[in-house]
């Protein structure tokens, strides 16, 4: 069965029973589904081949921030995808998982030289530029290696949208994108270098959008822009519509894909550009989960601490955007609940995934998954309390295999030194 089910009491990932891959990956691991990932590309697609024509089909650029492992990439190339990066490293991931450079965006307020030059380089489709010092730049370095960067501007629209304040990102006091008078002179600009090409604007309010309104106002500041920019002579090819789909994490209300698909339909296909849209979590997030195993049970006055092996380094959303993720057991699913404080073992308070959560009663040694983790799960884990990075597992229908080996302690210590004068 595709995705996450229950066979005989034991919670499966497609055909793979969880404590199989506990025995052979250890935990804490992410384990990701191929096939929710495929459904979760052929849903976004088919939305847009029902609701645009043939010839306004967008060019899906995965945001892969969200989910960056070689398999994960390999997989979504396989299915066609292009690919939006942020940085170097994103680049050098993106080649080597095999995308054409010709489906690959570049965003970011801070790209540096080395990079652009990298992407210049791979021949990438776009930069989506930020601020006018960054195309000043862009062009610097292209002409110096005698490229020429095709751009576009991302336009900051003053719309509030994204699921919480540090991941809203199309707001006037954000640092992202240009307001209309400054992509004006960004065009203007651009029509002056030798070395760049000025195409489009670009767009992303933020990311978990659940108040889907915002997309549609986002969207109805592009055709007056683009209009006043075609009257200024500029000619306008390209709209980078951005990513931000959400996800259901708990009992959400969600978007819907088509009403989605209709206004792209409806504001941006008459504009008669090429379309591109970089969808991150959409496509991964709910094909991932965190396997953990209870360490403790620790009863005090006031509460139930479920200790896990899992942590705030491993995974930090709950932390940093004091996000909720499912939490269910692998096995006796069945169980009475009890209500538990879910934590980690690192030495925060913040360090916690679940307060007074109703979980079927558990036992040290007790499996369980954090849920929606494929995106921002991994790609966001760090070394703090030096913890080895988790592994990863993809499971594929029968097969599975480690696509990211746990980090080892010598791993993270092989690029420090104690200078002489300390020995
Ligand atoms: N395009 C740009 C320019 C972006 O900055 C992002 C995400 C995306 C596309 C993809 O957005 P998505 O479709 O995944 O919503 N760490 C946070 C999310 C940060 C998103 C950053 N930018 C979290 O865990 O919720």
């Amino acid at each position: 069965m595709n995705g996450f089910n229950e066979k005989d009491g034991i919670l499966h990932v497609d055909d793979i029973a969880l404590p199989e891959v506990a025995s052979s990956a250890g935990t804490p691991c992410y384990v990701y589904s191929a096939s929710v990932i495929r459904d979760q590309y052929a849903a976004l697609k088919g939305a847009m081949e029902i609701a645009l024509p043939a010839d306004r089909q967008p060019l899906l650029c995965y945001a892969c921030k969200a989910n960056s492992n070689l398999a994960v990439l390999s997989l979504l190339r396989s299915l066609g995808c292009g690919l939006e990066i942020i940085s170097e490293g994103e680049l050098v991931r993106g080649l080597k998982a095999g995308f054409d450079p010709a489906k690959i965006v570049s965003t970011g307020v801070g790209k540096q030289k080395s990079e652009i030059k990298a992407c210049l380089e791979a021949g990438i489709h776009q930069f989506n530029v930020e601020s006018l010092p960054e195309l000043e730049r862009i062009n610097e370095v292209a002409t110096k290696i005698g490229k020429t960067a095709s751009v576009v501007f991302r336009l900051n629209p003053d719309v509030a949208g994204g699921g919480h304040d540090k991941i809203s990102t199309g707001r006037s006091h954000d640092k992202f994108g240009l307001g209309a008078e400054n992509v004006t002179k960004g065009f203007e600009a651009a029509s002056t270098m030798e070395n760049v090409t000025a195409l489009g604007l670009s767009m992303h309010i933020g990311s978990q959008v659940f108040t889907v309104e915002s997309f549609r106002e986002a969207f109805d500041k592009l055709p007056a822009l683009v209009e006043s920019l075609r009257e200024g002579g500029h000619e306008i090819t390209r709209l980078d519509i951005g990513g931000g789909f959400p996800i259901v994490y708990d009992d959400e209300k969600l978007l819907d894909l088509d009403a989605y698909a209709a206004w792209v339909r409806d504001i941006i296909a008459p504009l008669n550009t090429e379309i591109i849209m970089e969808p991150g979590r959409y496509l991964v997030g709910n094909a991932g989960v965190l396997l953990t195993e209870v360490l403790y049970i620790k009863e005090t006055d006031d509460r139930s601490f479920l200790v896990i092996d899992a942590a705030m380094n491993d995974l930090l959303r709950p932390a940093l955007y004091d996000a909720f993720h499912g939490i269910e057991a692998v096995a006796n699913r069945s169980n009475a609940a009890t209500t538990y404080d879910v934590v980690g073992p690192v030495c925060e308070s913040s360090d916690i995934f679940a307060e007074q959560r109703n979980l079927p009663t558990m036992a040290q040694g007790d499996l369980a998954v954090i849920r929606s983790a494929g995106a921002y799960g991994f790609s966001m884990a760090s070394n703090y309390n030096t913890r080895p990075l988790p592994a990863e597992v993809l499971v594929d229908g029968s097969n599975h295999a480690i696509i990211r080996q746990r980090q080892s302690f010598d791993d993270i210590l092989k690029s420090e030194t104690i200078p002489d004068w300390l020995k």
